[in-house]
């Protein structure tokens, strides 16, 4: 598209938004620019409410900004139109894309000219909105799909091993807290964006997908493993990344790295960052990013919750765990965010704690 369009309309820069389900949150999803760097990246989401797009929408009628640069001036708090400006945009046309009279979300056309649009772009661009709409909600589809079915099978995988389906929840904002936490330390600044944020969310409750493969005799058992039977437990991180390959196969080319950090995730939960873990015992940075960070939120929720095998611990004696495994089991850096966040991780253990009254009573 960024390259057909050219002979129609000027523009340095194309980019989409989608509308979340309940039409609450727009995203970013798509941006491509020719020649200035993006600012406004992948992932970036916002209330819908408080963007001015709310009104393109509910109109459904495209707008022109000729002056991004005076749009801003009086639009003060308008995040996603700093963004733009920083990337040296001066104008922007936005089209709305409807499917059916529904808007699925936006396309901007942006130039790093003044005055750059006109009704004529408006009057091409009307013509052609609607295909662009039909085939950009087939794509974003296909994703939507399989990560919904996916995870619907991690949470009956969990359902087995675990009373509710509230270690997934967990898991998940554990995870996100810690990674926007991480964020903020140059050295990760540029690795976590928010598309990176969105694959941990979206990914990280399937870290124990493969349990699906290991029996009830060994995944129910109520005492200790033999060391037989833990071998047989540890094949459970490659049993998962086999399903999430199996499932990325299905994507065919469509996008081939739909699944890379759910199954960095699912592989290398249990590596540990002193080269004593599993399955391959990769050290440091061998390990990926977001294994690091998965295996803190995961231990601590696996610290703190009831299992077959055994019974959950208080928060204090978890996290004494977690810090004295910093630099053995963890990755440093992961730990000092993890710690950072405290209070964010302690609102999570809170609001969907299982066992949270229980040891409030029993001290
Ligand atoms: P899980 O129950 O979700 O535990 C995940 C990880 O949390 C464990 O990985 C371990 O690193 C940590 N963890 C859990 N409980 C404790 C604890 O009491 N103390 C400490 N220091 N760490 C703890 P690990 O050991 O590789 O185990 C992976 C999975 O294997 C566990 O997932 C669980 O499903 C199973 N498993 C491990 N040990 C036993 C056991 O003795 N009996 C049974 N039935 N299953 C076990
Ligand atoms: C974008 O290009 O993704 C957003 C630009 C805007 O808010 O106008
Ligand atoms: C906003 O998202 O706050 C403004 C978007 C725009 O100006 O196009
Ligand atoms: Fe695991």
């Amino acid at each position: 598209m960024f390259n057909t369009f050219k002979q129609f309309i000027p523009y340095n820069r194309i980019g989409m938004a989608v509308i979340d389900d309940q039409e609450e949150i727009i995203r970013a999803e798509i941006a491509r620019s020719d020649n200035v760097k993006i600012h406004l990246r992948n992932g970036y989401s916002l209330p819908l409410a408080k963007t001015s797009l709310k009104q393109v929408i509910e109109s459904g009628q495209p707008r022109i900004i000729n002056d991004l640069k005076k749009y801003k001036a009086r639009h003060p708090h308008s995040e996603s139109t700093h963004l733009i400006v920083k990337e040296g945009i001066q104008s922007s046309l936005t089209l709305p894309l409807k499917v059916n009279d529904k808007c699925i979300g936006v396309l901007f056309f942006s130039s790093i000219h003044k005055n750059t649009y006109n009704d004529s772009h408006i009057v091409f661009l009307n013509h052609i909105a609607s295909h662009i709409s039909i085939s950009f909600e087939k794509s974003i589809l296909v994703g939507d799909l399989i990560l919904a079915a996916i995870t619907g099978f991690a949470k009956l995988a969990e359902s087995r091993d675990n009373d509710t389906g509230r270690h997934i929840e967990r898991m998940r904002n554990y995870s996100v807290a810690i990674a926007r936490q991480l964020a903020n330390y140059p050295q990760y600044s540029d690795i976590i964006t928010e598309k990176y944020i969105r694959d941990i969310y979206n990914f990280s409750p399937l870290h124990d997908i493969g349990k699906v493969g290991i029996k009830d005799s060994i995944l129910l058992k109520p005492g200790k493993l033999s060391p037989d039977e833990f071998k047989v437990m540890k094949t459970h991180t490659l049993i998962g990344a086999k399903v999430l390959e199996k499932t990325q196969e299905v994507l065919k080319n469509k996008d081939k790295n739909f699944f890379t950090i759910g199954i960095e995730i699912t592989l290398f939960h249990h590596e540990k960052y002193n080269g004593k873990g599993y399955p391959y015992g990769l050290k440091m940075e061998q390990i990926p990013l977001s294994a690091r960070i998965v295996a803190v939120a995961d231990v601590f929720d696996a610290l703190t919750s009831k299992r077959p095998y055994k019974s959950a611990m208080t928060v204090e004696k978890s996290l004494e765990i977690i810090i004295k495994e910093k630099g053995k089991s963890f990755d440093p850096d992961v730990v000092d965010a993890f710690l950072q966040s405290q209070a964010e991780i302690l609102k999570i253990y809170r609001s969907l704690s299982d066992d949270y009254s229980e040891l409030q009573t029993s001290g």
